[in-house]
């Protein structure tokens, strides 16, 4: 007997539980990172540019999929074309890869709110405390296995009872609060003991704006190209599986371009804001020299905005990390869907056996990953030149190799095989004017697939 699908209650449910996984430890701990180590103003102007083009591109192409076959991920490109339903299997892979080390950052992320709730907010302040926290061998197994637990729960919970309640309580929130610490981050000042320099969040935020070309070798633009567009994959929610699954879920009724238009904007703001929020905060308390911290960059910066507040900083440490753990619940659960949706779709599983099969094997990977930095600890050297332990290989493998090589291979099912036009009637159900469709056919049939395989390249090591 086939079992009726589920859908979000309609428009707004659809775009906030959208919204709410697209917005999420990418925005808040990838974007502002790579941002940092990138240099600022040079990045986030590829990443807008690329947003707006690329990102539109494949988000809109990916929820018209999933809402067009009903299917998901693993099921959905086989549904137009037998010969490239590998394509599905490869956005089946890519959310099982990210999923443990999402919830190995979620774990991060409750330590440190566990930290602000219990008054110990001021121990973070130091530089030793993050590094000491991953690298012990319980600890951060335990955050990680409570903070997998929640998203068992609400996918557990289904669609709308589920992800769809919870998104709807949690997102505005999280809007006003980076909106606040970010305004705030503008004003912070500190003087260096040691150098007797002072800094000021305003230079830091016109290191963050500005673009700054010098010494900008044609490698060196390709490499923050790279690390713009798998930021720009990874904060969309795109070439994971996810976007097919939520549109699989949309109702007919729903006015798809105009709700994917929103999701762009609104997780754009955020990754910008967060970076507002972060980037001159690191300036003033960690110079230029600080910026290329990598992953650890928020847990080191933002206790460091919080202890400046004094009193109140204690009590926004426990609202912020509150909210940050909501937005990555939000996307973890949403990165869990996927691949649930996918065994679901494929094997007629029920929920409940796909939830627990999908979620013991994410934590024997998310162990590991944990591991990785203490008794498995390596370094190894990326084609991109930064230093690996598991979680970034992971993260390198999704992001900058699979998610690309997905991509590119859906604008060129849609592009020439299947044809934009079965697409783009999808999007146009409820009366959206699609001004950018000429742009999108030609993005979707030469730039995007061009300029990606370029990018693949680089990720292989080849310039
Ligand atoms: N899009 C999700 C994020 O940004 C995965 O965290």
């Amino acid at each position: 007997m086939r079992r009726e699908r589920s859908t979000f209650s309609g428009s707004l449910g659809f775009v906030l539980a959208a919204a709410g996984s697209a917005i999420g430890l990418g925005n808040i701990w990838r974007f502002p990172y790579l941002a940092a180590r990138d240099g600022g103003g040079v990045f986030l102007l590829l990443y807008i540019l690329l947003a707006f083009t690329f990102g539109f591109t494949l988000l809109i192409t990916e929820v018209a999929i999933g809402r067009r076959s009903q299917q998901g991920p693993l099921t959905a490109y086989r549904f137009f074309n037998r010969k490239w339903g590998f394509i599905g299997l490869f956005s089946f892979i890519v959310p099982s890869v990210i999923y443990p080390y999402y919830c190995v950052i979620g774990g991060w992320v409750l330590k440190y709110f566990v930290q602000y709730l219990t008054l110990e907010g001021e121990a973070a302040v130091d530089d030793g405390f993050f590094g000491g926290f991953i690298s012990q061998m319980w600890s951060p197994i335990v955050y990680m296995a409570v903070f997998a637990g929640i998203c068992f729960y609400i996918v557990y919970r289904g669609v709308q009872k589920g992800i769809e309640r919870f998104s709807k309580i949690v997102m505005p929130m999280l809007l006003l609060l980076v909106v606040f610490i970010s305004v705030y981050s503008l004003f912070i000042e500190h003087t260096d003991p040691e150098t007797g320099i002072r800094r000021t969040g305003l230079q830091g935020a016109a290191i963050y704006f500005i673009p700054n070309f010098e010494g900008i070798t044609l490698a060196k633009f390709l490499k923050i190209m790279m690390d713009a567009s798998s930021q720009l994959f990874f904060s969309l929610s795109i070439a994971m599986g996810i976007m097919v699954t939520y549109g699989s879920y949309m109702k007919r009724s729903v006015n798809l371009g105009k709700a994917v238009d929103r999701i762009e904007l609104f997780d754009t703001l955020i990754a910008l804001l967060a970076g507002l929020m972060i980037i001159p905060a690191v300036y003033v308390f960690m110079g230029t020299e600080g910026m290329g911290a990598g992953p650890g960059l928020i847990f080191v910066a933002l206790p460091k905005i919080f202890h400046s507040l004094g009193a109140v900083g204690s009590v926004i440490g426990i609202g912020f990390f509150l909210l940050v753990l909501f937005a990555a619940t939000t996307s973890a659960v949403s990165i869990m869907e996927a691949c649930v949706a996918s065994v679901m779709d494929a094997f007629h599983w029920t929920r409940t056996k796909s939830v627990v099969l999908i979620q013991s094997g994410a934590m024997l990977s998310a162990v590991l990953v944990c591991l990785g930095y203490n008794v498995l600890y390596f370094e190894w050297e990326l084609p991109n030149g930064a230093s690996a332990q598991i979680l970034d290989i992971f993260d390198f493998v999704s992001n900058n190799l699979l998610m690309p090589f997905i991509s590119i291979c859906t604008c060129l099912l849609f592009g020439w095989i299947v044809r934009p036009r079965l697409l783009v009637g999808e999007m146009r159900l409820n009366g959206y004017s699609f001004f950018r469709k000429r742009l999108y056919i030609i993005l979707l049939r030469y730039i995007v697939p061009i300029i990606l395989g370029v990018l693949l390249l680089g990720s292989f090591g080849l310039y």
